[in-house]
This record gives structure tokens, C-alpha cells and sequence, in this order.
């Protein structure tokens, strides 16, 4: 007989009928060859002792094999398992595990390039972990969010959307997001011109799938946010570069390229740009429209992080201003509520909002109406402004505070400017402090330098790093910076 014992462990925690667990675990042995087509069951008297279960619960097990077509019940012997299943090798008792013979990423299709590094083997709990620029999840008003999600699940409305069909986002949220970012950024929108999308990579990416076709030739900055690069190089676009400088792209040089290739698409970070914190100067706001205009271009404006900005009040976006619809919009909720709140939009002409559902579709049927609805209830009753002017207190506080503790304690070893608004600051590390090093020898000392790092293959000689502040006390970022004084100390 099979050593039932080890091969039928009744879990006592999972939400799954006993009798269900017995015959689940009785199919998968069937269907792996160890129990063959014509074998008996034990008596379910004999079985009830090896699961220590009641008898009626085996009974019930062997009931549902029954019915579901792998066992018959023999009258006076017993369950039987039918004969015409195909026989197959039984393997061996070990549990399996499936994948473990799965192809390794030599046989797979994916870009490597895509890995991040990671600092040394992290053995430890680190004591502080620098992100790339997340919001403090001390600050995000769960107990709102839940009220409302809740609330949503308690309407009947659940059962209202399952016979609905959202086009790219629950009308509330779509209608709500628009009355917001009127508001905000000075757009002039409608629901028409907006799609709910699960972050603003997803709204990068679908914008880029849409618009490029191999060959066509994008212009980004230099350094540039390096998920934005993936999408055009895997959409066979060749890209050009264009220096960021302290006002932000430099204009002459893109206009240089225009002029000798027919650039598609410009993709641009103008607010609090990525990685370099920038913000682009009016000036240069203005020259970039008059080209935009010019070259007929299309431009992806990333606009990621738009509500913290802390000197003054935030700029506009390209986008508010007036110009011939070729202007794509792209933001996120992400940063507000935490990255875990997969809601972002795209947001453009009606006929290519269109095309991003059609395309959409092809990836997620739905999105999350439920979460959708719950933050369109949280624009709507004020909650979420009201978290917006309390979040960019405190972070205004920590981005002057991080500016000043690296002033003074690094600033031997990297360079750095403090930024007009965002969640991060970017540290360019000298040469003779290659970064990898340093991130290593900072996780020895239990803190993980997470943010996003550019040092590897095209960005070797930038060695420039994403110092998240926003989500550090001012212990923890003192603590930071220590840890960091002490690895670069001459
Ligand atoms: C410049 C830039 N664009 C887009 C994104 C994606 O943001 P989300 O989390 O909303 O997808 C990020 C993420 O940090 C970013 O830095």
C-alpha cells in the first residue's frame, strides 16, 4: 500500500473542506501515475485512521472522486479507481517540485539588462533602507481607504460591476481623475481623454506599444529613467540622447537631431526629472513647445511625481499648455498612496486613449474597479488633497533636512543639488567611489542603498545614485548619512 500517511496531510488552516483536501490529494496521486487506473482505495474505515479523520469524512472524499468520474464504488469491495485512465509511470514519492527542471534564462527571451544589481547578500534585516523616492507609508490615510473600500464592497455594487464593462477605468475614478488634474495641473480635460492604468510604467508602456513601430527613432535625456529605455529598445526604437543639464534637456542639441532624423517620439520627465531631480526652466519649457509645433513630434511628458514640489509653486505641465494633441500625459497615485497602489493614467486625444483600451485589453480585462471607485470616493470627499498638504509639509522638512546633512558630512565624495520638489535626491558619486562598492560595504553596516543606481553598461560613468528622503525620520536619515560618511571617508 502507498504510505498514505506522508502522502495525505490534512492542512488545518487552509479554507478548504476536509473531504475536499482527501480527494484533491487522492486526484493528484491518480493523475501523477503513483495511484494506477483499476487500483482499490483503502477501506474507508482503514483510510480514516491513516488521515485520522471521521469515517464519514473519507467517505464523503471518495464520494466526490466518484463523482467526479475518477473512482467507482464496487458494491462489498470498495472504491475503485477506473480502469480506462491511461496507465502512466508512477514517479517517485518525493514532493515535487514542478518548476525545478524549468528552462533557465539562457533558453528564454527576455532582456538580461533588465536585472538590477543588488547589493552583497543581504543576511540581515537592514536597519534603514534608502528607496528611490516612496511616499511614508505612516502618512497614507489607510484608514480612509479602507472605509471606502469597504463601503464598496458593501453596496451591492459588486455585483452591478461584474455586469459592466469599464473602457479604461470605472467612469467615477475617470470623472473624478479629471476634475483633480483640472485642478491641479491646469489641464482641460474629459473622461474621454483619460484611461486608468496601473501605474505610470503601465501608461509609459501602452503609449510607446501604440505609437512605435521598429526603426522609429526616439529622443530621451541623458541619463534617462532607465524603465523607459527597456520600452523603446524592446519596441526595436532607436534612441538618441540628449544631455540633461541643470535646466533641464538641452534644447539646441535635441533640436540638432531633429533636424537630421525624423524623430517619432520624445520622452521627457520636465517637473522633477529621472534620475537627475531636475526641473526644467521655463525658458527651455517654451523653446521645447515651439519645437514640439515645428517637427510635429509626439512626446511622452512622465510626470511621476507632480504634487510635492516645495520652493514654490509647482510648474505646469507641457501638456496644460496649448499645443496640437501630440502631448501624452502620463502620471500616478503611486506616489501619493505608496507604490503598492498600482493607479496611474494615461491621458491624450480621444482616438489615442482609444487605441490604449483596445490594447489594454489584450493585457488585463478590467483593472481594479474596486480600488478604482475607492479612490475616486477619497478625491471626491477632499481626503486625498488633505493628505497632499500634510505629506508635503513633512517632506519639505526632510528633503531640507537630507540637503543639509549631506552638505555637510558628504559632499567630498559626490555631488549633488537640492531639488525644487519630488522624493529624492540624486547623489553623483565620484569616480574613486565606485558605487557598487559602496553599496556594498553600506549593507555590511545594515543600510540598503535601493534606489534606483546608474552604473552599469551605457551609464558606467555617471555613478549616480536615487537617495529617497521622504519616507525617513530624522534619526534614520541622520543615522544614513553617517553610515555613509564613514564608507567614503578619505
Ligand atoms: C520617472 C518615472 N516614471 C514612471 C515611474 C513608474 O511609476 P509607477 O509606480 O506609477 O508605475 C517611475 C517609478 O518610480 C519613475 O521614476
Amino acid at each position: 500500500m502507498l504510505p498514505y500517511q506522508s502522502l495525505i496531510v490534512i492542512e488545518p488552516n487552509i479554507n478548504v473542506p476536509i473531504y475536499r483536501q482527501i480527494a484533491g490529494k487522492l486526484v493528484a496521486l491518480i493523475q501523477s501515475g503513483k495511484i494506477i487506473p483499476g487500483a482499490y482505495l483503502p477501506g474507508t474505515r482503514e483510510m480514516a485512521a491513516i488521515t485520522k479523520v471521521h469515517r464519514n469524512t473519507v467517505i464523503n472524499a471518495y464520494n466526490e472522486l466518484v463523482f467526479q468520474g475518477w473512482a467507482e464504488a464496487i458494491p462489498k469491495k470498495g472504491y475503485q479507481i477506473i480502469s480506462e485512465l491511461p496507465v502512466l509511470k508512477p514517479r517517485s514519492y518525493h514532493p515535487e517540485v514542478n518548476f525545478s527542471n524549468a528552462p533557465g534564462a539562457d533558453d528564454i527571451y527576455f532582456d538580461r539588462s533588465l536585472e538590477h544589481y543588488y547589493p552583497g547578500a543581504l543576511s540581515t534585516v537592514p536597519k534603514i533602507i534608502i528607496n528611490d523616492g516612496f511616499p511614508d507609508i505612516d502618512t497614507v490615510p489607510f484608514e480612509e481607504i479602507m472605509r471606502e473600500y469597504r463601503n464598496i464592497m458593501r453596496a451591492g455594487t459588486l455585483k452591478h460591476m461584474m455586469s459592466e464593462h469599464y473602457d479604461g477605468g470605472t467612469p467615477n475614478l475617470k470623472n473624478s481623475a479629471c476634475h483633480f488634474l483640472n485642478q491641479t495641473r491646469g489641464l482641460h480635460i474629459s473622461p474621454e481623454n483619460i484611461m486608468i492604468t496601473k501605474g505610470a510604467q503601465m501608461a509609459i508602456y501602452l503609449a510607446s506599444a501604440i505609437l512605435l513601430k521598429p526603426g522609429d527613432h526616439v529622443v530621451t535625456c541623458d541619463p534617462n529613467y532607465f524603465m523607459a529605455d527597456e520600452i523603446f529598445r524592446r519596441k526595436g526604437a532607436i534612441i538618441h540622447r540628449v544631455p540633461e543639464e541643470h535646466e533641464g534637456m538641452d534644447i539646441q542639441q535635441l533640436e540638432d537631431i531633429l533636424k537630421r532624423v525624423p524623430v517619432k517620439l520624445l520622452y521627457i520627465i520636465p517637473h522633477h526629472h529621472h534620475p537627475t531631480t531636475v526641473t526644467m526652466s521655463a525658458n527651455r519649457r517654451m523653446q521645447l513647445l515651439n519645437l514640439v509645433e515645428k517637427y510635429q513630434l509626439w512626446i511622452i511628458e512622465d510626470d511621476y511625481d507632480y504634487d510635492f514640489h516645495y520652493q514654490n509653486s509647482p510648474i505646469l505641465p507641457l501638456a496644460s499648455a496649448d499645443h496640437s494633441g501630440r502631448i501624452i500625459y502620463v502620471g500616478s497615485f503611486t506616489k501619493l498612496l505608496g507604490p503598492s497602489f498600482r493607479m496611474g493614467y494615461l491621458i491624450g486625444g480621444k482616438a489615442l486613449i482609444k487605441q490604449a483600451n483596445s490594447y489594454m485589453r489584450l493585457i488585463d480585462l478590467r483593472g481594479d474597479s474596486i480600488m478604482e471607485c475607492a479612490l475616486a470616493s477619497l478625491i471626491d470627499n477632499g481626503e486625498l488633497s488633505r493628505h497632499i498638504n500634510r505629506a508635503k509639509k513633512l517632506y519639505s522638512k526632510r528633503c531640507d533636512d537630507a540637503a543639509t546633512l549631506i552638505s555637510n558630512k558628504l559632499t567630498h565624495a559626490l555631488a549633488f543639488h537640492k531639488p525644487q520638489g519630488g522624493m529624492a535626491l540624486w547623489l553623483k558619486f565620484k569616480p574613486e567611489f565606485p558605487l557598487n562598492q559602496v553599496m556594498d560595504k553600506a549593507v555590511q553596516q545594515g543600510l540598503y542603498l535601493a534606489g534606483s543606481a546608474y552604473f552599469q553598461a551605457e551609464y558606467k560613468e555617471v555613478n549616480g545614485i536615487r537617495f529617497g528622503f521622504a519616507s525617513l525620520t530624522e534619526a534614520e536619515l541622520t543615522q544614513a548619512v553617517d553610515i555613509l560618511e564613514k564608507i567614503v571617508r578619505r
